[in-house]
């Protein structure tokens, strides 16, 4: 009977998932070869030199040419498993082509919501389109634990923190559903805090993303717990078209709803948008600037910097509004709000 191999990992269905796998293999296979270096020996000494009457063990201070040599080797492995390991750990998170779609993520205990850039928005089921980049822009709700983003057949896996965002990128290579956990444990409803992306066709996404329910495709893998949720299907569970909740046409885009959430919370009192001097620094291509930051330091005003100025503003204050104090703005906007508020700073550019 041939083993296989194939089956012992869930289904591959991102270019990522297959760079991972060989790694696991590389790893199992070293652990295996090792396993066999040290027990084997360990093994033959045991009887070789076994306790008899009469025999005494010369004393081994130590073997110089041994010890150098079981100190090089593994040394040489680990540095293999850490190179190869933070290229594709660089590739799960940094390496994302400009054109990536993103979508936003909030976890809190214990749901998910997913935030499209259109403005629809999405309850513990991420849709995205086959053979596209997608970015997810993820955080956990201020005043949350910790979560983690994990999908098994994507072999894609990141934190999400309270008051910071994390990203994680993939493009799926096949079309489906794939089943999606809370891999950190966050309390009583961890276990049930999971979902599932749903890879669309390309045609079959824009259908969707304009509020046509299209069929649901097939689940990928996962054992028994898709088979599980199939047979919830069959009774009848499970519903059997995806509907977009929000059509792309009807929901006001991230920009948008920005853009009245600047007006609405005060903002635009000290913060102009035109590039004018105020009491607050403008907003008008602030997004990827460097800025000097009082303390004279500087910092690349990126998504966390934005989203850390509204949210405790006096943490890194810019140079010359050390005196003008904004309040700061925890638990005043919600996690959706606050990512549209830094949707539409990012706009004007
Ligand atoms: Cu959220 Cu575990």
């Amino acid at each position: 009977m041939k083993f296989d191999f194939s089956s012992v990992l869930p289904p591959a269905a991102t270019e990522l998932a297959h760079s991972w796998d060989h790694l696991y293999w590389f790893l199992f296979i070293v652990c295996v070869v090792f396993f066999a270096v040290v027990m084997v020996p360990l093994a033959i000494f045991i009887f070789k030199y076994r306790k008899k009457p009469g025999r005494k063990t010369d004393p081994i201070a130590h073997n110089t040419p041994l010890e150098i040599v079981w100190t090089a080797i593994p040394t040489v492995i680990v540095m293999i498993i850490f190179a190869w390991g933070w290229l594709v750990w660089r590739d799960m998170v940094d390496r994302v082509p400009e054109n990536a779609m993103e979508v936003h993520v909030v976890a809190e205990s214990w749901a998910w919501t997913f935030q499209y850039s259109d403005g629809r928005i999405e309850k513990n089921r991420l849709v995205v389109p086959v053979d596209t980049p997608v970015k997810l822009k993820m955080t956990s709700k201020m005043g949350d634990v910790l979560h983690s983003f994990y999908v098994p057949n994507f072999r894609v896996k990141k934190d999400l923190v309270p008051g910071l965002y994390t990203q994680v990128f993939f493009t799926s290579t096949k079309v489906g559903r794939n089943i999606f956990f809370c891999t950190e444990y966050c309390g009583l409803g961890h276990s049930a805090m999971w979902g599932e992306v749903v890879v669309l066709s390309k045609p079959d996404y824009q259908m969707w993303q304009y509020g046509k329910d299209v069929p649901l495709p097939e689940w990928i893998g996962v054992g028994g717990l898709a088979e599980r949720m199939k047979a919830g299907e069959a009774s009848g569970l499970k519903e059997k078209s995806l509907f977009a909740s929000v059509s792309a046409e009807s929901a006001e885009n991230m920009k948008d709803r920005g853009k009245i959430l600047f007006r609405k919370m005060g903002c635009v009192a000290c913060h102009s948008n035109d590039g004018s001097t105020s009491i607050g620094p403008s907003m008008k291509n602030l997004y990827g600037s460097e800025r000097l930051l009082a303390g004279g330091e500087s910092q690349i005003a990126d998504d966390n910097y934005i989203r850390q100025s509204i949210e405790n503003p006096q943490s890194k204050l810019s140079k010359g509004y050390e005196d003008k104090l904004m309040p700061p703005y925890p638990g005043h906007l919600s996690e959706l709000e606050l990512n549209a508020l830094v949707a539409y700073i990012k706009s004007l550019q």
